[in-house]
């Protein structure tokens, strides 16, 4: 019905990642490019989708609703692919009417929209806040907060594929684990249980604890997995300070590779930090995952 094509599977590029403190520290690196799988259905938001358009199919649903701040990555991607794919998409959106250009974005992709303010937003985790927004949408699936769960997960289990199919041209046999940002813990927990143990997965939370990232993780993968959570918030979601923004400067100019502030840029600097702390042997294998969220960096650019 609105599934995509079967001749669209995105591929994330994977190339090696060269910057100073990499080579000081004699770790190799590689970073799975996201960011460059489709100019608008960006980043790992494809991957948590696909498996929710799935199911949403199966049900026999004509579009998806969701929700999201006015900067979301996830609305802006569900956005896009229903226009792109051609079904209805509704967001729920945190706080009061605002301007920003991915909100203008949502608009002209012809998502509708609706304000729950800040009480009403914070109400999404409880029992019967879907209730009568599906009685107004009844043939609309619902999909949780940044496209979360166990469909999330699943469809995020397909990068370890992508990363198999192109390690063989950094010349690596093998890497020893993932490093990425996480908002809800959700790619994480996809990558978790794609491994199976075989390979590490670092998550550099974006967030700060409270926000329950572990305790998502565990819902998911269960007691076990070969995982571990690092705090990367720099004091709040969301929260930029001056030598983040340097840090994001001086990558960009390194490799070229461009950065947002609130996922990637605080993830691989977390890397940098742990790196220097002696988190990992000279000679380990790493792969940096870009997580996409370009979109959202134009709220930020003032
Ligand atoms: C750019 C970007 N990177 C990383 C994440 C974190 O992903 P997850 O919620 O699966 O942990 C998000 C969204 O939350 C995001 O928009």
């Amino acid at each position: 019905m609105f599934l995509p094509p079967t001749d669209w599977l995105p591929q994330a590029p994977l190339e090696p990642l060269h910057l100073d403190w990499l080579t000081a520290a004699g770790i190799e690196a590689a970073i799975l490019r996201l960011d460059r799988i489709d100019p608008l259905i960006s980043g790992n938001k494809w991957f948590k989708l696909v498996e929710h358009l799935k199911a949403a199919n199966n049900a026999g649903a004509e579009g998806i609703i969701s929700l999201g701040g006015a900067h979301s990555n996830h609305l802006h991607a569900l956005a896009a692919a229903g226009k792109r794919l051609g079904f209805a998409t509704v967001g729920l959106l945190r706080g009061h009417p605002q301007d920003t250009p991915t909100v203008r974005d949502l608009q002209d992709f012809g998502m509708q929209l609706h304000w729950l303010g800040y009480g009403g937003y914070r109400a999404r985790h409880e029992p019967g806040f879907w209730q009568p927004w599906l009685a107004q949408y009844p043939t609309l699936h619902p999909v949780p907060e940044g496209g979360g769960g166990l469909p999330g997960a699943q469809g995020c289990a397909a990068l370890k594929d992508q990363v198999s199919q192109q390690i063989g041209t950094l010349g690596w046999d093998d890497y020893h684990g993932w490093w990425l940002a996480c908002g809800t813990g959700t790619t994480l927990a996809g990558l978790v249980l794609a491994e199976a143990g075989q390979h590490a997965v670092y998550g550099a939370m974006a967030v700060p604890d409270d926000h329950g990232v572990a305790a998502k993780v565990e819902a998911i993968v269960g007691e076990t997995g070969r995982y571990e959570l690092i705090d990367a918030s720099r004091g709040g979601f969301a929260k930029v300070d001056p030598a983040l923004l340097e840090f994001i400067a001086q990558t960009e100019q390194a490799s070229g590779i461009p950065l947002e502030p609130l996922y990637t840029g605080k993830a691989l600097l977390a890397l940098k930090q742990q790196i220097e702390a002696g988190r990992f042997v000279r000679g380990s294998r790493l792969i940096f995952v870009h997580t996409g969220g370009l979109q959202g960096r134009r709220g930020f650019d003032g």
